[in-house]
C-alpha cells in the first residue's frame, strides 16, 4: 500500500532561528494530532538541516533537502553533495523542482545523476515534474511530463523505485494562487501511474506515492486528496505557517 504524504517545500525562506521555530510549531502540532493519516515531511534550506533535525528528534516527521549536487565530492565550490545531506540525518531530497530546472538549467541527464547519487546515499527522492502554461495550452503537456519522468527515472530498477515519490507540479499553478482543478490533477496523476505501470508493472505503479503541488492550501486540499491517484501534496507558500500546513496535513 502506498503512503499518503504531505511535504513542505520552504524554498529560500526563513532564517535559521525562524526555521527552527517553524519546525517546532509543526512538530508540536503533529504530535498533538491523534489520528494522523499521512507522513509529514519538511523540506528546508541546507543551512537549516541539522538544526531542524535536532528539533525533530524522535518525532514522526521526515526531513528533506531541496537539492543536492550532481557530483560526489571535490572542487565544486558552493555545492552540497547527497552524502553531506544524508549525514545531517535528512531522509529525503527534493529533485527536479521546476524552479531549479528553469533558473539553474537542470537537465534530464543532470537530474538522472542526482537521483542516482541520492539513492546511493540512502536518501529517498521527491522527484518533481510538470508543464508550463504554454505546454498546457499547446497540448504537449503529457509529452513533457512523460519525458521528464522517463529520462531521469526509468533507468532505475523496480526496487529503487520504492524510494521515489513523484510530485506533479504544473508550473502555471506554483505560487500563482491558480490551482489545477482536482480533475486536471487526477488526469495527470493517473497518466503518471500509467507510465509507471507500463514500465514497472501494476504493483510498482500502485505502490508509488504521487503528490500534487501548486497553490495547494487547506481550502482545496480535501478535494484534491479525495481523488484516487492523488496521494498528498508538496506545499510551498502554505508550508511557511504551521497552522496552514497542518490544515493540509489534516485534509485526509
Ligand atoms: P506553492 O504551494 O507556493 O504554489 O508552491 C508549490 C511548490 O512549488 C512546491 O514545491
Amino acid at each position: 500500500m502506498r503512503k499518503n504524504i504531505v511535504a513542505g517545500n520552504w524554498k529560500m525562506n526563513t532564517t535559521v532561528p525562524e526555521g527552527v521555530q517553524l519546525a517546532k510549531d509543526v512538530c508540536a502540532a503533529v504530535a498533538a494530532e491523534a489520528n494522523l493519516k499521512c507522513d509529514v515531511i519538511m523540506g528546508v534550506p541546507f543551512t537549516h538541516l541539522m538544526a531542524v533535525k535536532e528539533v525533530i528528534g524522535d518525532a514522526n516527521v521526515g526531513l528533506a533537502a531541496q537539492n543536492c549536487a550532481d557530483h560526489t565530492s571535490g572542487a565544486y565550490t558552493g555545492e552540497v553533495s547527497a552524502a553531506m545531506v544524508a549525514s545531517t540525518g535528512a531522509n529525503y531530497v527534493i529533485l527536479g523542482h521546476s524552479e531549479r530546472r528553469g533558473y539553474y538549467n537542470e537537465s534530464y541527464e543532470m537530474l538522472k545523476t542526482k537521483v542516482d547519487l541520492a539513492l546511493e546515499n540512502g536518501l529517498k527522492v521527491i522527484f518533481c515534474c510538470g508543464e508550463s502554461l504554454e505546454e498546457r495550452e499547446n497540448g504537449s503537456f503529457k509529452d513533457v511530463i512523460g519525458a521528464e519522468i522517463r529520462d531521469s527515472l526509468f533507468h532505475l530498477t523496480a526496487e529503487q523505485m520504492a524510494n521515489i515519490v513523484i510530485a506533479y507540479e504544473p508550473i502555471w499553478a506554483i505560487g500563482t494562487g491558480k490551482t489545477a482543478t482536482s480533475d486536471q490533477a487526477q488526469e495527470i496523476h493517473a497518466f503518471i501511474r500509467g507510465l509507471l505501470a507500463d514500465k514497472y508493472g501494476a504493483q510498482v505503479a500502485d505502490d508509488t506515492t504521487i503528490l500534487y503541488g501548486g497553490s495547494c492550501k487547506p481550502s482545496n486540499a480535501p478535494e484534491l486528496f479525495a481523488k484516487p491517484d492523488i496521494d498528498g501534496g508538496l506545499i510551498g507558500g502554505a508550508s511557511l505557517k504551521a497552522a496552514d500546513f497542518m490544515g493540509i496535513v489534516t485534509a485526509f
